[in-house]
C-alpha cells in the first residue's frame, strides 16, 4: 500500500488523474473500474481536460462501474449511471460499446450481478480500479459485515450510508435501500487500485483501512494485502495515520 498525502483536494485530483493517464498511455486498451461520489469528480474533471488537450484518448479503453442503486432508472439524476455519464463518460471519447454500467433496474438483480461479473471476466478483468471510500470504510457498496463478499452482489445499504448519501436526495426516504456492488473479490482482482479520500469525515475510515486489522468491519482494510494499491489523501483525511 503506497500512501501519498497532498496539500489539498485539488492536488489529490491531479494525482489521481495522472495515474489513470499514465495507465492509458501505457495501454490504450485499459479496462477501467469507475466509482461515483463527490471524491472522484475532480479526477474526472482533470481527465476531461487532458482529453480535450489531446494528452489522452479513451477510444480503445473500456469501463465498468463499481456500483449502482437498485430501483433507479439510468436517467434518474441520482443514479450512478447518470452521474458517470454527466460527470465523465459523455465528455470524452469512449465507444458506447465499451461502456458497461451495472443496471439497478434489471428485472432480476441477481442474474444481472452474475452477468456483470462474467462480462468483467470476459473483458480480461479490471486493469485500474479507481475507488472512493465511505465514512464507514465501505468500498463500492460493500458495507461493514462479518465477511468479505467475493463477487458482484445485491446489498442492503447500511443506515449510516443511507444517512450520508441522503444529501443528494430531497430527503432520506428517497434514498434507495438496496444497491448492486462489485464484490471485494471483484475489486481485489483488479491489477491496480487507486483510492482517493479527502476531508476529516474520512479520517477514521482511513485509519482503519491503513492501520487497523484486516477486518470486514472495515471492508477497505483488505486493500492492505493488494499488491498494487495507491492511496491519495489530503491532510484532513490523513490526520489519524
Ligand atoms: C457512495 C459510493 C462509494 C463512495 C462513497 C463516498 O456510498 N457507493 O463508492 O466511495 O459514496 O462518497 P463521497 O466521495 O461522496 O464521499
Amino acid at each position: 500500500m503506497t500512501i501519498q498525502v497532498f496539500e489539498n483536494e485539488e492536488q489529490v485530483a491531479l494525482a489521481g488523474a495522472a495515474l489513470i493517464a499514465a495507465e492509458l498511455l501505457q495501454d490504450p486498451y485499459t479496462v477501467l473500474g469507475l466509482p461515483t461520489g463527490s471524491t472522484p469528480i475532480g479526477i474526472y474533471r482533470e481527465l476531461i481536460r487532458m482529453f480535450e488537450n489531446g494528452v489522452i484518448s479513451f477510444a480503445e479503453a473500456s469501463a465498468f462501474n463499481l456500483d449502482e442503486y437498485i430501483g433507479l432508472e439510468p436517467d434518474h439524476e441520482q443514479s450512478y449511471s447518470y452521474f458517470l455519464h454527466s460527470n465523465f463518460i459523455d465528455h470524452v471519447n469512449f465507444r458506447a460499446e465499451n461502456i458497461r454500467l451495472v443496471q439497478g433496474i434489471a428485472v432480476n438483480a441477481n442474474e444481472e450481478c452474475e452477468q456483470y461479473e462474467q462480462e468483467i471476466t470476459d473483458a480480461g478483468g479490471i486493469d485500474l480500479q479507481l475507488l472512493g471510500i465511505g465514512r464507514n470504510g465501505h468500498i463500492g457498496f460493500n458495507e461493514p459485515a462479518a465477511w468479505f463478499e467475493k463477487t458482484t452482489h445485491v446489498v442492503d445499504l447500511a443506515a449510516d450510508t443511507i444517512a450520508a448519501n441522503s444529501r443528494f436526495f430531497a430527503n432520506e426516504d428517497e434514498v434507495p435501500r438496496q444497491a448492486i456492488s462489485m464484490g471485494i473479490g471483484t475489486i481485489m482482482d483488479a491489477e491496480k487500485i487507486v483510492l482517493a479520500a479527502t476531508g476529516s469525515s474520512k479520517a477514521e475510515a482511513i485509519r482503519a483501512m491503513c492501520k487497523g486489522r484486516i477486518d470486514p468491519a472495515c471492508q477497505a482494510s483488505i486493500l492492505q494485502i493488494h499488491p498494487n494499491v495507491t492511496i491519495l489523501l489530503d491532510p484532513a483525511a490523513a490526520a489519524l495515520i
